[in-house]
């Protein structure tokens, strides 16, 4: 499959990393290639620095945000939270209107003492790109585990734990959930359409202290459910 991951970030790196392991055609796009190629910066502990991981995988190509994206199958927005919607604005309205989107933002401000939510809680990054681009099969999934579960959910309770899905495609949601169990994801769950989404990104203050207090990025939730009897 024909993949952009628009992000170059942690995010990015792990599901390019994962994406070429499986056999898909993967670009990288950056808002300016040269100097993301250049960066030494590691962001966060544990992180690799872009031009480390770019020298590992020089097979990866990177461009802009829409040449890497031209004739792309499936694009996987990857990018600060804020400049989600500007980012998928800069690829061409045919590539936005072909492909099935992965949307893995959240909107989490964690610079201050306490989080803030950039969207408030009546919104949320997924339904915000929907607005903006009301051809778009939007889905959003993968934004409540940290990177390194992402590609590789079998590095927490043998993959036993669960993901979810937003999204008003039922067709790309699919194909989503497809890829997600070529990664490893057993327990994927629907929450419906994207307006669901508002659920999975909020989750995410619970996921950064869960994350802090037990020191490792490698914390996700188990849904359990019974019948009402
Ligand atoms: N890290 C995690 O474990 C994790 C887990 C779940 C969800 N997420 C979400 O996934 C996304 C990516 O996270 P990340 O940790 O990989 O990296 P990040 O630092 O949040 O984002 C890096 C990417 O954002 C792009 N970016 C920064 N400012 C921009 C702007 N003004 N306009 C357009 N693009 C801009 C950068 O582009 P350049 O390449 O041009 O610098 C870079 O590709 C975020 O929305 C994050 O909240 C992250």
């Amino acid at each position: 499959m024909k993949t952009a991951i628009l992000g170059t970030g942690m995010v990015g790196q792990a599901l390019a990393g994962k994406f070429v392991a499986l056999g898909h055609e993967v670009t990288l796009g950056s808002r300016d290639p040269e100097a993301a190629i250049a960066r030494t910066d590691v962001p966060w502990p544990g992180a690799t620095a872009f031009a480390d991981w770019h020298r590992a995988n020089a097979d990866v190509d990177v461009q802009v945000f829409s040449s890497a994206a031209t004739g792309a199958d499936l694009i996987v927005l990857a990018v600060q939270g804020a400049h989600a919607v500007e980012a998928l604005s800069q690829v061409a309205e045919d590539d936005r209107a072909r492909a099935v989107i992965i949307d893995v933002t959240n909107a989490m401000d964690i610079s201050g003492s306490a989080p803030r939510f950039g969207v408030g809680l009546d919104d949320s990054l997924g339904e915000q790109l929907q607005r903006a681009f009301p051809e778009a099969r939007i889905v959003k999934t993968l934004n409540t585990v940290g990177a390194p579960l992402m590609a590789a959910p079998e590095a927490l309770a043998d993959g036993d734990h669960t993901l979810f899905l937003s999204g008003k495609d039922d067709e790309a949601k699919a194909v989503v959930r497809e890829i997600l169990h070529s990664f490893g994801w057993e327990h994927v769950h629907d929450l419906g359409g994207i307006e669901t989404a508002r659920g999975p990104e909020l989750y995410m203050n619970l996921f950064g202290t869960l994350a802090g207090s037990l020191a490792t990025p490698l914390v996700n939730v188990r849904v359990m459910h019974a019948p009402l009897a």
